[in-house]
């Protein structure tokens, strides 16, 4: 079921406590969530059959799947746990008879955003409150000069339809933010648009749909500019072959068991099977630096995408100056880099954070409220945030305090379910279930390498 539909009845608040011993074992994360997304779209758009190992069955992808199917792509789980897509062929998405729910999910809705801007189709979308609160315009501009039409709710928000067009123009777009999202919109759209659209980048993001696109086949051009600028061309109209993919496992979903090993004094964990492509690797660089003894084992290429196994070991932590431009390459990780400053010694600092604030949350704000009632002492900018550390879990957690606000932000529930491995006093958060939107099964993962988090 889509979060939107969810009944009140079923928030789930969920508790952490310090366990007796450390954790330890060898684990697998769900699969990467950027790839499992592009993989189904681009499955979707191939002419025969696409097959996928290792897909993240996460809400956000499943919302993606159900998008797809839709719009006329048959895909199917088999009882081996492939998935198997045979697409309509770039072009060929159908009008879907019904509003398009994408739950939670702001890949889902961009991304399809591009697409379907650029098919001559009408598509209403929806959202569940924490999607409709987020920006949309930062899509609907560019597509706009392709030609798509697109009316929005109020601020360029949640439910808006779509009216796409049969003959997108090509674009050369420089992006005003750095967000790999509305970067893969505008390629989407480019790849049925007659002639070569360009995204000029000026700080690299995640490069999925680049390294995917060429996996099926498809041209992309990569230029470096005088400026520091990156230019991603797309030709119009060429043609995906369907192949297979292997998802590896999600670096953004390791984290948190990666960190929850950092803070617990013995912890020794092997994370089998990581995507670690570097403009997805900041955090466990900047955890590098701060003293954390992460080793990068086995590293070998998946599909076109770099993959590795981490051990990490137990550490003591101490706080740094995270470079402005390592951002875009952890933009998700900062919630759990937030919980490792809180227990670093001295003073971790975090800036050029502003697009944290346009996430599932504001997830500045979250991250400052919660790391406050755990008497952790802060500073808060508009786009900044500093912490500093004692070099031991923080120990201002009243007995039976107030539950963390998780406010539909899955990271946000997790970040502070891991500090609460580290704390003397349990940590409680208002609600778990937005956890299934990226990381189902993260709560018997961490009970399985030690953990003691359950039910309030
Ligand atoms: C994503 C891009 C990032 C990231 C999101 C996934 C993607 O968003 O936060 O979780 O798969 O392209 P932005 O493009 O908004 O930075």
């Amino acid at each position: 079921m889509c979060r939107a539909a969810m009944t009140k009845s079923m928030v789930t608040p969920l508790t952490s406590r310090k366990s007796d011993t450390p954790l330890s074992g060898t684990i697998m994360v769900p699969g990467d969530k950027s790839i499992s997304h592009r993989a189904l779209m681009f499955g979707a758009l191939s002419i025969g059959e696409t097959i996928i190992s290792g897909l993240l069955e996460g809400e956000d992808v499943l919302a993606t799947a159900a998008a797809m199917r839709a719009m006329g792509a048959s895909i199917e789980r088999g009882s081996d746990g492939l998935w198997r897509v045979h697409g309509t062929g770039i072009g060929g998405l159908h009008e879907p008879e019904k509003t398009l729910d994408m739950g939670n999910s702001g890949t889902s809705t961009r991304l399809l955003m591009g697409l379907i801007g650029a098919h001559g189709i009408e598509v209403r979308m929806r959202g569940d409150a924490s999607l409709s609160g987020r920006p949309m315009n930062r899509v609907i501009k560019p597509l706009e000069m392709m030609g798509g039409r697109f009316e929005a709710s109020e601020g360029g928000r949640l439910p808006l339809t779509i009216h796409g067009t049969e003959e997108a123009l090509p674009l050369e777009y420089r992006l005003p933010v750095a967000s790999a999202q509305v970067k893969s919109a505008i390629l989407l759209a480019g790849l049925n648009a007659a002639g070569r659209t360009t995204v000029i980048e000026e700080k690299p993001t995640r490069d999925h749909t680049e390294n995917m696109l060429r996996h099926f086949g498809a041209t992309v051009d990569i230029e470096d500019l005088e400026d520091g600028a990156q230019a991603i061309s797309v030709m119009g109209h060429q043609e995906l072959q369907p192949c297979a993919i292997d998802v590896p496992g999600d670096p953004s979903s390791a984290a948190f068991p990666a960190v929850a090993a950092l803070l617990s004094a013995g912890s020794e964990l092997m994370i089998s099977n990581i995507g670690i492509n570097e403009r997805r690797f900041g955090l466990y660089e900047t955890l590098i630096e701060m003293g954390a003894d992460i080793e990068v084992l086995n590293k070998r290429d998946q599909g076109g995408e770099p993959v590795a196994d981490l051990q990490i070991k137990a550490s003591k932590l101490t706080g740094i100056d995270v470079p402005e431009a390592r951002v875009p390459s952890m933009i998700d990780e900062f919630p759990v880099l937030a919980v490792a400053a809180s227990c670093a010694k001295g003073t971790t600092k975090m800036s050029g954070l502003a697009e944290l604030r346009v996430k599932e949350s504001d997830l500045l704000l979250l991250m400052a409220e919660g790391l406050k009632a755990c008497g952790v002492k802060l500073e808060m900018g508009a786009d900044s945030l500093a912490i500093h550390g004692t070099g031991a879990a923080p120990r201002g957690l009243k007995e039976g305090g107030a539950p963390i606000k998780t406010a539909l932000d899955h990271r946000i529930a997790m970040a502070f379910l891991v500090l609460g491995t580290a704390t003397d006093e349990p940590i409680t958060i208002d609600d778990a279930a937005p956890i299934a939107t990226s990381f189902p099964g993260f709560t018997t993962l961490m009970e399985d390498i030690g953990a003691d988090i359950r039910e309030s």
